[in-house]
């Protein structure tokens, strides 16, 4: 049977680049070299590219029936089994291409969807993509005409004991609202948990960046846990969450995320509104930018547009400029500059993070009967003591405190005003 899994197939990339298109639409350079790293990620073979400009897209085959012509050349003479799309190609479109070009034809958002089932590892992931993967492929149903099939394996129904997708919609609907219920079980736990979180007031970090920006690489580098890091796209799918001590001696919880790229399929961005959802619930956000990449500046565009769609846009935010070890130019001076790698830049991170978090904190005056000492214990602990002067009716302190302390601290004091 037919699937999407293109390990060790050799791919030709075509783009178009049309003057009708949204900017973001077109494919330019960068977009094909990120195509490119697209399909090895995959496990694919990039073997040549083709780029066809012209003011409106073909309607019926999208490059127009010339520049299919030369791609079906192309694809013969070398050999290759399929061929991938920078741009996002309509159902009858991707029949069209596959049946006059004889191989199976991928878009970049079909690509991508491929990619996040290969790595998805948690079942939150695996659940949210399988999701995405459908919604993605339901329309393209009939537009697959004798590629029915490739809807019943590889990596749409990965892994054991997973249902076997249906080529029939109506099946295919049902699974949506399976995955959908199955769904709402897992995040409601992920939701208790950042509840728990939040109650123990301690401070949520979370790393955004663009995909291979070096966020796993800099999550391990800064608590040592044993997250994957590889010079491959998306190799984090499921969110992580560790702790870090801050140069103060006080903890914050560090969670790495999805990482971004131009063109994430929306299917994608929807579904994994929950992981995402990590990074909206943050007290502060570290983007991670690959300042290797000569075309970083368009890459953080793409994040902070990103974040600004999740409703992040308003939250403190440290740009990490990394891989400084291998920087082409100057970096703008309006971050940190850090080799995650190297561990260089650390620590300068680390007080900027504590400076951006001590935002967070307020500054209280009360006074902690003698006989409260689980307070002062707990104050001691989590808060910072400024000042204290022993009076008769207790210990006057002055201190800074997150509003989840003040809240635990009053609660104790509360208990002692009704005992
Ligand atoms: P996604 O999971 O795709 O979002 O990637 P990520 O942002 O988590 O990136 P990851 O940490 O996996 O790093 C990607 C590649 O960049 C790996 O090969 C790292 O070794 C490399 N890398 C990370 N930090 C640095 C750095 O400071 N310098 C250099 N030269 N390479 C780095």
């Amino acid at each position: 049977m037919e699937n999407n899994d293109i390990k060790t197939e050799r791919a030709v990339l075509a783009g178009l680049s049309a003057g009708s298109m949204d900017i973001s639409e077109r494919s330019t350079d960068i977009s094909m070299q990120e195509l490119a790293a697209l399909v090895e990620t995959a496990g694919g073979e990039a073997v040549g590219m083709l780029v066809q400009n012209r003011p409106t897209p073909d309607p019926r085959s999208f490059i127009g029936d010339g520049k299919v012509a030369e791609l079906k050349e192309f694809i013969e003479r070398n050999e290759c089994d399929l061929a991938v799309f920078d741009n996002e190609l309509s159902p009858s479109q991707m029949r069209v291409l596959s049946e006059e070009l004889g191989v199976k034809v991928l878009d970049r958002s079909g690509l991508i969807l491929d990619i996040f089932a290969q790595r998805a590892r948690t079942r939150e992931g695996q659940l949210q993509v399988e999701l995405a993967q459908l919604k993605y492929e339901l329309p393209r149903i009939f537009g697959q005409g004798k590629d029915l099939s490739r809807q019943g394996s590889g990596t749409i129904a990965r892994g054991p004991g997973e249902t076997k997708l249906e080529s029939d919609k109506r099946r295919i609907r049902r699974r949506i609202y399976e995955l959908g219920e199955e769904l709402k079980t897992v995040e409601k736990q992920r939701g208790l948990r950042r509840e728990r979180r939040q109650k123990e007031a301690v401070a949520r970090i979370a790393l955004v960046g663009y995909t291979n920006a070096g966020k796993s690489t800099l999550l391990n580098a800064l608590t040592g846990a044993g997250v994957l890091a590889e010079d491959k796209l998306f190799a984090t799918l499921d969110p992580v969450v560790r702790q870090v001590a801050l140069p103060n001696g006080s903890q914050a919880l560090l969670s790495d995320t999805v990482g971004f790229i131009n063109k994430l399929p929306h299917e994608l961005v929807t579904a994994f509104h929950s992981t995402l959802e990590e990074v909206r619930q943050a007290d502060l956000i570290l983007h991670v930018v690959d300042v290797s990449a000569s075309y970083y500046p368009s890459q953080m565009q793409v994040v902070e547009e990103v974040l600004a769609s999740l409703g992040a846009g308003d939250i403190p935010c440290i740009r990490v400029y990394n891989k400084a070890d291998q920087a082409q130019g100057p970096l703008p001076q309006d971050g940190v500059a850090i080799s995650a790698l190297q561990g260089t830049g650390l620590e300068a991170l680390l007080q900027a993070v504590e400076q951006a978090l001590s935002a967070r904190y307020k500054e209280i005056s009360l006074v902690i009967p003698y006989d409260k000492y689980e307070a002062m214990a707990l104050l001691k602990r989590e808060g910072r003591i400024l000042e204290e002067t022993h009076e008769g009716a207790g210990t006057l302190v002055r201190a800074q405190v997150e509003e989840g302390l003040l809240w635990r601290l009053k609660r104790i004091l509360g208990q002692g005003e009704t005992q």
